[in-house]
């Protein structure tokens, strides 16, 4: 695999490839950015990663400075699975001035749910990725593939929007969450979690599964299904942010007509912030 930091010597090491697959991360590589890396193998002819922390979609009091860099042992399974080659900028490769042009998300999906918690968040990844998209994507040949992960349900929306509504010619694949022996969802930031609070963190996908059992089995009644499960939580010792069903197509509450559903939750256990989402189509309950 071939490492690269610069823009220009990422655009050479492209050079003679004719369709790129690329997964953008933030590092700490887990099963869940490795499953990204098996699908994009499957497409185009060199498959890209990246491994930028950003720091313009993180807010002030939120863990830039602490999040795990784990750059050796990431190269090592970006090999391992048949990485062909890593973008890993510096904050100065990437941004060499202040990134002061920006590119602000609709309001109406940036600014609610994980977007209300953290203000800015979304403008801050729309940001990146489309600038880590022109980095990669800007002289190829053939359309690209672009892989997400459906653990950050909101971010693949906003990016799948992004990518219609400038006309990028950039498939974005949405792959399933890959989840623990015991239904946690795999994050980098499950590392923060002290033993304990690892046992206790497997209750919130088991809260979204139980709202989605509920939903399927015909419950009407979704605030009040959430608040239930709120209230749980919260009895545990969880500060819960929201669990709400959404439509999948645009994140707004459903009517009794919506069949395609996700049930999405955020809650802090300790110092740690988790989110979770489960999809469901109570049309086929
Ligand atoms: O999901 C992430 O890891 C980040 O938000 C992304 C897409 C790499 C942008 O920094």
């Amino acid at each position: 695999m071939k490492i690269v930091s610069t823009v220009v010597d990422l655009r050479d090491a492209l050079r003679n490839s004719k369709s790129q697959s690329f997964v953008p991360t933030m590092g700490n590589l887990h099963a869940g950015h490795l499953s990204l890396i098996e699908q994009a193998r499957m497409v185009g002819d060199c498959c890209v990663a990246s491994i930028f922390v950003n720091p313009l979609q993180f807010g002030a009091n939120e863990d830039f400075g602490s999040y795990p860099r784990t750059m050796d042992r990431d190269c090592e399974l970006l090999e391992e699975k048949g990485c062909d080659l890593l973008f890993a900028p510096t904050i100065g490769d990437l941004y060499p001035e202040p990134q002061t042009f920006k590119l602000h998300p609709d309001p109406a999906l940036a600014d609610i749910l994980e977007g209300e918690f953290r203000p800015g968040f979304f403008t801050g990844v729309a940001t990146v990725v489309m600038k880590l998209f022109q980095c990669v994507f800007a002289h190829a040949a053939q359309p690209g593939h672009a892989f997400f992960g459906q653990k950050d349900f909101q971010q693949l929306l906003i990016v799948q929007r992004m990518v219609q509504q400038f006309a990028l010619p950039i498939t974005v694949h949405a792959v399933p969450t890959s989840r623990d022996f015991d239904g946690l969802a795999l994050s980098s930031r499950n590392g923060y979690l002290s033993q304990e609070e690892r046992r206790e963190a497997t209750a919130l996908s088991q809260a979204l599964e139980l709202i989605r059992g509920a939903v399927l089995a015909g419950g009407g009644d979704l605030e009040g299904l959430c608040a239930k499960q709120i209230e749980n939580l919260r009895t545990r010792g969880w500060q819960p942010d929201y669990l709400t069903v959404r439509r999948q197509a645009d994140l707004q509450r459903p009517a009794q007509s919506d069949t395609d559903l996700v049930v999405l939750g955020a809650a802090r256990l300790g110092r740690t912030r988790l989110i979770d989402n489960m999809l469901m189509n109570r049309g086929s309950a």
